[in-house]
């Protein structure tokens, strides 16, 4: 039996560490996942693109929660980009999650560690 491949856009990471679930992270986590599946945006629904994951700490304890997403640069040759973020609310995950989805910017707010720009 081979397994069902499904194709994904982009990945994204939400921090369950001890500080950012302080922060409400685990909540931003189960918004984050209903709002992928509601908007069929999940790489398992028809045209979706998206893969969610509880990550450990992701280095930003003091101003979780913290998300990071990693995807084929738009465009490029295959190259790996990553965006991180901290003080992440709803709207700015959602945010996130839509311009990955739709290979747009990621938005610039918020951001922190490596990134280009
Ligand atoms: S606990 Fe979330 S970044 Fe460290």
């Amino acid at each position: 039996m081979t397994p069902k491949f499904f194709a994904t856009r982009a990945h994204l990471l939400v921090c369950q560490g001890p500080n950012c679930q302080a922060r409400g992270s685990g909540l931003l986590q189960r918004a984050l996942w209903n709002h992928l599946e509601q908007s069929a945006l999940a790489y398992y629904k028809k045209g979706g693109s998206l893969r969610l994951t509880e990550s450990g700490c992701l280095g930003a304890c003091s101003y979780g929660p913290a998300l990071c997403v990693y995807r084929a640069q738009p465009g490029g040759n295959g190259a790996l980009e990553q965006a991180w973020y901290a003080a992440v609310d709803f709207p700015l995950a959602r945010r996130i999650a839509q311009a990955a989805h739709e290979e747009g910017p990621l938005p610039g707010d918020h951001r922190y560690g490596p990134h280009e720009g």
